[in-house]
Formats: C-alpha cells, sequence, structure tokens
C-alpha cells in the first residue's frame, strides 16, 4: 500500500515539480490489477483501424489485458466488439490478429457456433442435454470509431470518447481533415517491459537526439520539439519535420517530401500517433500482457492511398528496434530500491499529463486543467500552409 500511496503522490505532480514514478510502479502484481480494471477495463483502448476490417465477416482479435477481444464485421455492414472467448469451456474463437471468413464465429474445440452478435446459435452433440441457449451468448463490449481509429470499452462505463477528444478536432482537421479512408496494420512484436514504460516512451521526444540519433533525430531533431497542449485526457507536442542531409535518409526527401512540422499525439492508456505534414496519421499501440511483457503494435490512417511502405517501413522498424531496446533496459532498472526517480525535464511535460492520466484513472485524482502553449500555438498556426 505504500506504493500507491507513493505513486499517488508522484502521478498527481505538476509541470516543473514532477518526478519520474516510483520504480515499484512497474513491476508491482498489485498495481497491474488495479490498472486491469481500472484503465484497461474501465476506459476506451484502441484496437485497429476500421479500414482493416472493410468486408463481411473480417476481424480482429486481441487481448486486452487478459480480456480477449474480437472486433467483427457483420453481413450488416456494423463493427461490434464481441468477447472472444467461447462461452462451452474458453477456448479462444477468432484467430488472434487480423482473419477473414463468415460473420459466425465457430470454437475450433467443440464447434458451438455464435451469429456475428454474439447469440449462441448451435451445438453440436448435445446428447441428452438441454442447452439455454440465451444464457449462453458472448458478452458485447461498447465499440466506437473516432476518425477511422477503433476503440472498446470493456465495462461500458467509459465517458463517450468523442466529448473527451473534442479539443483535438482542430490539429486532426489541419492535416486529416476527416477524411481518412485507407489504413494499414502491422504484426504486433512483444517487448519485455512494463506497459508504462513502453508508453512513455512512444509518448516522449526528449529521447531521440540519444536513442534515436541515427533515425528519427535526422528527420524530427529534439531541438525542434514544442508541447503543444494537453491534460490528463489527451496531449500534443509538435516537432519540426525537417529535410535530412543526403546519406542513408537521402530517399525521405524524395519519397515524402517531409517538411513543415508533425504533432505528436498520445492518447492514454495505450496509443500514440504521429501526424505527418503529408496527412499521414501513424501510430504504435502499447498494451500490457502482464506486468513486465508489452504488446506492440504499429500502424496508420491517411487520406489518401500511399500506405507507408519499403523504405518507410524499413525506417518504422529500425527506429522501434532502438526503442524496444531501450525500453527493455529501462525496465531492468526497476528492481532498484538504493534510489529513485529524478525530476522531469521540460520536454517530458507530455509524460506528466500521462502520469496524471494514471491518477485519474486509479486514485479519482483530480489532474491539472488543460495547459495550452499560447507561443508555439502561434508559430504552429504561422507555419500552416495558406
Ligand atoms: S470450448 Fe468452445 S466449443 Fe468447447
Ligand atoms: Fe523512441
Amino acid at each position: 500500500m505504500d506504493l500507491l500511496i507513493e505513486l499517488k503522490e508522484k502521478a498527481t505532480g505538476s509541470a516543473g515539480e514532477a518526478r519520474a514514478l516510483p520504480y515499484a510502479a512497474y513491476i508491482d502484481d498489485d498495481l497491474y490489477e488495479l490498472e486491469r480494471k481500472q484503465i484497461f477495463h474501465g476506459d476506451w483502448v484502441f484496437a485497429c483501424n476500421e479500414f482493416s476490417l472493410k468486408a463481411p465477416g473480417d476481424k480482429f482479435a486481441f487481448n486486452i489485458a487478459g480480456e480477449p477481444v474480437v472486433i467483427l464485421r457483420g453481413k450488416d455492414g456494423e463493427l461490434r466488439a464481441l468477447s472472444n472467448a467461447c462461452r462451452h469451456r474458453g477456448t479462444l474463437l477468432a484467430d488472434e490478429g487480423f482473419s477473414s471468413g463468415t460473420s459466425n464465429l465457430v470454437c475450433p474445440y467443440h464447434s458451438w457456433n455464435y451469429t456475428e452478435d454474439g447469440a449462441l446459435r448451435g451445438v453440436p452433440y448435445p446428447g441428452n442435454v438441454e442447452i439455454n441457449k440465451k444464457a449462453h451468448c458472448l458478452p458485447r463490449f461498447a465499440l466506437t470509431v473516432w476518425n477511422g481509429l477503433v476503440f472498446v470499452n470493456i465495462d461500458g462505463k467509459a465517458e463517450p470518447l468523442e466529448e473527451r477528444l473534442a479539443g483535438l478536432a482542430p490539429y486532426i482537421e489541419y492535416n486529416i481533415n476527416g477524411e481518412v479512408n485507407t489504413g494499414t496494420e502491422d504484426k504486433p512484436e512483444y517487448w519485455d517491459t512494463n506497459w508504462k514504460l513502453a508508453m512513455e516512451n512512444a509518448m516522449e521526444s526528449y529521447h531521440l537526439f540519444k536513442v534515436h540519433k541515427p533515425t528519427l533525430e535526422v528527420v524530427s531533431p529534439t531541438r525542434g520539439v514544442t508541447y503543444l497542449e494537453g491534460s490528463a485526457h489527451w496531449s500534443i507536442t509538435a516537432g519540426e519535420a525537417v529535410n535530412p542531409l543526403p546519406g542513408w535518409l537521402g530517399w525521405l526527401n524524395r519519397d515524402l517530401q517531409e517538411e513543415g512540422y508533425y504533432l505528436l499525439i498520445s492518447l492514454p492508456p495505450s496509443f500514440v500517433g504521429v501526424i505527418t505534414p503529408q496527412g499521414l496519421f501513424g501510430y504504435v499501440v502499447t498494451l500490457p500482457d502482464g506486468v513486465g511483457r508489452c504488446y506492440v503494435r504499429g500502424g496508420s490512417v491517411s487520406r489518401n492511398l500511399r500506405a507507408p511502405r519499403g523504405l518507410f517501413k524499413k525506417f518504422i522498424d529500425k527506429f522501434l528496434e532502438e526503442d524496444k531496446l531501450i525500453s527493455e533496459r529501462a525496465y531492468k532498472g526497476m528492481t532498484a530500491r538504493a534510489t529513485a526517480g529524478g525530476q522531469l525535464v521540460e520536454l517530458e511535460r507530455i509524460v506528466v499529463d500521462f502520469h496524471q492520466y494514471l491518477a485519474m484513472r486509479l486514485f479519482d485524482a483530480k489532474p491539472d486543467e488543460n495547459y495550452k502553449c499560447q507561443e508555439a500555438a502561434k508559430r504552429l498556426k504561422a507555419a500552416e500552409p495558406a
């Protein structure tokens, strides 16, 4: 319990006085149980983009902190989120990841089968036993789509996502313009780290100059990063996107002409996205797979058909590998008890917002008001094309 008291104290700190969280918070089993319930099962959690589930029968199965979920496009065109655990003896119904087929769910164990809205349709060889079909439906979870991105809420009690993200609209409109119509999804990978470390790492740009010296720092230097606006609910930083000097990243000039600024958006608990000047909204999702293991997957939505493939994909894989190594290395330090986390610098303000999010969900703490850096907003406005 001492840990919770210390965590609350650290996580409610405002920018300027904020500290890193207690290291024990990244390896504690009891805290993880609390996070599962109040964060991952109590809040909206990003699943995948809706364009990867175009046809009836398209499915995406994944696991939200222990809860197996399948998102399914029905024959009626509707997207539904259902429990992916069979009501007979719990076997996973849809394969994890993306799959297609009929819009029914058929258990691979004894073939109990369900309709697209989760009703139990058939039970082979029941013998003399009468199965009460109504009592064996698959639970359905709340689902919402925001700018082509699908979110799920397990307990159905989270406040409407649209309202919570209303303040993001002007930023999304600038590059994305509400016109996303295509998307890509990568295969997940697993990192040996706690989900909070992976999430903090994904959102802060303080480490670019050191960890990503040969990759991200070349095209989005640390010195060009500014915190723009945010609160516990969402935060944005802006960064200068520069043309790299000729070298191994020279192709970026040709292929993407990344000039202007990019926006980095953090939507806790598990989504961090980058909107490029060309209207590509790339993201990374980090979900826990136990206390010390993390599921990480990248993808994108965009308003045109140009998907980030080829060299661009190689570039992403390279900097994700750099992130994986440093996140796993940071995790190894979390057993230290002879030392404690230090002060966060200005570039980590986005991490302070994330900590306030944790405090809000875990302890009902009241977060700071939304903060907007007027100076940065003015500069961005001036950089917008007429
Ligand atoms: S576990 Fe699904 S049919 Fe038996
Ligand atoms: Fe990184």
